[in-house]
């Protein structure tokens, strides 16, 4: 991911002079405790790896990961295979919308992702899809014209699902709207033949009461809480091995694990936000490591005096 700009870098001459000033360069190391295909990142100069870092990591946890697959699977099955669809749900910050985003890109970006929120009805609705994809500039008053050119433009796009994230906001609405909204729904993926992956908050399923065809067509799948268990140090090796810092980092005991999880509620967002800061913190203070000492130094945003340093970076 980050090979790209690296070499676009050296194109120019740039990274030279980013590496010359990289405070801690460790010349010729394999970094050996990072999975092979992360070590040549631990050599990339403080600042490249510090966006590399910002940028973040998608860990294919086992939730995630039979989620994907699954999405994959009835996105590569034949067009007129009817009834396929996801219902994933998670806690706020747990992984749905990145779960959108990873499969688009898996799809060449041929997803249309729309959030349902304030949708109360079809038109609306299409008017969300058409943003979504770019469609006419001026999009067509009433909601028939509407439905038209999203199936016109599905068409000519080739795309392959529709994702509607935050779908718990649906039952915020009305019955009456929100039959309308799901009716708009099913046309869309029954006419277009297309897979519909939903997204939401855990009480989602909610938003499919009085539609049980509807509901019984996804698939559900539930994103962790996490708790200090095997799993979350699974996880948290997984992504010691890719983190690009110099020295192995030290999060797969105990205590950092319990303490991330008291920190975070189990919130993926929230660990994740943490680790990141602990990770551009190890880098600005030469630790090259995260440690339960470092990730309880990186409560905060890295103080102004590191950042400075990026400036001599
Ligand atoms: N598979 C993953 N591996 C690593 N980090 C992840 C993963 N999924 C999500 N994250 C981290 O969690 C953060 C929150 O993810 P995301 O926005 O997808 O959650 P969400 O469930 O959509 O939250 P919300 O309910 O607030 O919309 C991301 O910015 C990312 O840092
Ligand atoms: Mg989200």
């Amino acid at each position: 991911m980050n090979r790209e700009s690296s070499n676009q870098l050296q194109s120019e001459g740039a990274i030279h002079t980013l590496k010359v000033v990289s405070t801690t360069s460790y010349p010729g190391a394999s970094y050996l405790h990072l999975a092979p295909q992360y070590q040549a990142d631990a050599g990339e100069a403080d600042l490249v790896r510090i966006e590399m870092i910002k940028r973040g990591f998608i860990i294919e946890h086992p939730e995630y990961a039979h989620a994907m697959a699954y999405a994959r699977w009835i996105l590569s099955m034949p067009k007129n295979a009817r009834g396929r669809g996801i219902l994933l749900t998670g806690n706020p910050g747990a992984g749905k919308s990145t779960f959108g985003e990873e499969l688009a890109r898996a799809h060449d970006n041929k997803v249309i992702i729309v959030s349902a929120e304030g949708s109360s009805t079809m038109r609306e609705f299409y008017g969300r899809v058409l943003e979504a994809i770019d469609g006419p500039a001026v999009y067509p008053v009433s909601t028939s014209d509407r439905e038209m050119a999203v199936l016109r433009v599905i068409k000519a796009l080739d795309i392959k699902a529709l994702v509607v994230d935050e779908i718990q906001d649906l039952s915020k609405g009305t019955d009456r709207e929100l039959s309308k909204v799901l009716a708009g729904m099913k046309f869309l993926t029954n006419r277009a033949r297309l897979p519909l992956i939903c997204m939401g908050a855990m009480e989602s399923s909610n938003a499919f009461r009085n539609d049980e065809h509807l509901k019984q067509r996804l698939r559900p799948f539930v994103l962790p809480i996490w708790k200090s268990d095997q799993l979350f140090a699974d996880f948290i090796g997984n992504l010691e091995s890719m983190l690009p810092l110099r020295r192995p980092s030290s999060l797969r005991n105990d205590a950092a694990l319990n303490y991330l999880i008291k920190r975070s509620g189990g919130s993926l967002r929230a660990i994740m936000e943490h680790i990141v800061l602990a990770s551009v913190r190890a880098i600005l203070s030469g630790e090259e490591c995260v440690t339960l000492s470092g990730l309880k130094e990186a409560e905060f945003a890295p103080p102004v005096e590191m950042l400075r340093k990026l400036k001599y970076a």
